[in-house]
């Protein structure tokens, strides 16, 4: 088996590697590309830790190499925000990475299943739809946008509020990922009432974590230590399905049933091929449906965005 990570020599990249490199099965094959040749320091760097898992580097235009085979891929390239930006102000740099990159998946792992952490995702994913598609090689039940962190932080954040340990919690967080379209459902915690303030202000925080992290870091970069892992988590998730594993639940922002937007974060049930199921949302409560009634059009709006992105790109391509 194999993972392909593009972007690898980034933050997040380098931090999902190393996780994987620890956590992967025995005798999986790591592959990391980046486009720049640094990538073959950080593959000498992880190799000397003691792992069964075989890491190979590739940079610049050796892409394919990193490609060929893999039923993974994970792009993690792209521009992080600084203090000050939205997810959104990435979009014009990072869509054209992932423009690239995804044409270079449809040509050489067209059959691979696909992470995409490459912000904004509420739009990159939709990108990395309409390129494969103008491939003829779009699978919507392969293609994920990683929203694991939303569902980590809205854990961690419930944990603190009520002081319970974070093993017995889980929070459904259901939409996009940037800002208002994060909505987790804290109505649907068992064992766990909030009041309408609470409900407010931990709603709040668990949307404004990634801007949080990024203030923090003062013009040094977004969340990678948790995106890392909780990448690497999802990945998990990806390979313990493809070697078989029944009933794995996860979150993700896909194209699923189109019950409230074309793409939406909901849970899913994965299988060998992917996506086997979909879930439902669940109850909502009025606080969370008056949310979702908002949130849609703004979904809707950066679905449009990646489509009309990548339709006006292959136009001016083709004149
Ligand atoms: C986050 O902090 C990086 O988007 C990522 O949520």
């Amino acid at each position: 088996m194999k993972i392909s990570i593009l972007g690898a020599a980034g933050s997040i990249g380098q931090a999902l590697s190393l996780l994987l490199k620890l956590y992967l099965p025995k005798h999986y094959e790591l592959l990391l590309y980046d486009i720049r040749p640094v990538i073959n320091g950080i593959t000498l760097d992880i190799n000397h830790i003691p792992s069964d898992v075989e890491v190979r580097g590739f940079s610049g235009d050796n892409i394919s190499s990193a490609l060929i085979n893999a039923d993974i891929v994970i792009i993690a390239a792209g521009k992080p925000r600084k203090p000050g930006m939205k997810r959104e102000d990435l979009f014009n740099i990072n869509a054209n990475i992932v423009i690239n990159l995804t044409k270079q998946i449809a040509l050489t792992s067209p059959n691979a299943l696909i992470g995409i952490i490459t912000n904004p995702i509420n739009s990159t994913v939709v990108i990395a739809a309409e390129v494969l598609k103008q491939h003829g090689c779009y699978h919507k039940n392969k293609l994920f946008g990683i929203t694991t962190l939303d569902i980590m932080r809205a854990k961690i954040f419930v944990s603190e509020s009520k002081e319970k340990k974070l093993n017995n919690i889980h929070v459904p967080v259901i939409g996009g990922h940037s800002e208002k379209t994060i909505l987790p459902l804290l109505s649907q915690i068992m064992d766990t009432n909030y009041n309408d303030k609470e409900i407010i202000k931990i709603t709040e925080r668990i949307q404004q974590a990634g801007s949080d992290v990024v203030n923090a870091k003062m013009g040094n970069g977004s969340a990678t230590l948790s995106m890392g892992y909780a990448a690497t988590c999802f990945c998990l998730s990806l390979v313990n399905a493809l070697q078989g594993e029944e009933n794995i639940v996860e979150f993700a922002y896909i194209e699923g049933d189109g019950k409230y937007a074309k793409f939406f974060v909901q849970p899913f049930i994965l299988g060998k091929h992917g996506i086997q199921e979909h879930k439902n949302i669940g109850l909502l409560s009025i606080f969370e449906q008056t949310i979702l009634d908002e949130i849609v059009h703004d979904i809707n709006r950066d679905i449009f965005l990646g489509e009309d992105f990548v339709r006006k790109y292959f136009e001016k391509s083709n004149s």
